[in-house]
């Protein structure tokens, strides 16, 4: 089953810095997910993004959802979910402080139903953790790709505040895995 794999992109940085750029540094105060409105125009913008997505294959299966910024509060996880959407993969790159990150995924102890939750920003599956087993976790200071219908759950070990860029990728995206 594929989970999720790193990426290497030699021009990180760079794209680190456009995304700052175009982002207003209110939007980065509040732990979210959230998709910015316009964000294919104004991710797609940035060129070396754009050009990096289309060496990878994936510029013509970005899903109608876009990009979305995470968030997460200092040494502090995400709720466990699987996505909503109809986005199988997600394309995660590090913006800010991910060096202490890790995306933990899951199985359900027992048969139950997700609970699905809507917030202002965003829609997804929750699980409680005391129904969870954690299966696998991987480090993420490097960008990945992984498969958003699993059971996961994000983690921030350190002292600062965490930000990706998530980019929706549709089933049939190549070289996946
Ligand atoms: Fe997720």
């Amino acid at each position: 089953m594929f989970y999720c794999k790193t990426i290497p992109v030699d021009n990180l940085e760079e794209i680190q810095q456009a995304v700052l750029n175009v982002i207003p540094k209110e939007d980065l105060i509040y732990p979210r997910l959230y998709y910015p409105e316009n964000n294919k125009e104004i991710f797609l913008s940035i060129e070396p993004l754009k050009k990096l997505l289309s060496n990878l294959g994936w510029l013509n299966y970005i899903n109608k959802a876009g990009f979305a910024l995470n968030i997460v509060n200092p040494n502090s996880e995400t709720a466990i979910h699987i996505d909503s959407g109809d986005f199988l993969y997600s394309f995660n790159l590090p913006i800010t402080n991910c060096k202490n990150s890790f995306v933990n995924f899951y199985k359900l102890r027992n048969n139950i139903d997700l609970t699905s939750r809507v917030t202002p920003f965003s829609s997804y599956h929750r699980a409680e953790k005391n129904d969870c087993q954690l299966i696998k976790c991987f480090k993420l200071s490097e960008p990945f790709v992984m498969n958003t219908k699993l059971i996961h759950g994000v983690t921030n070990q350190s002292n600062d505040q965490r930000v990706t860029l998530l980019i929706r990728l549709s089933e049939g995206a190549p070289n996946i895995p």
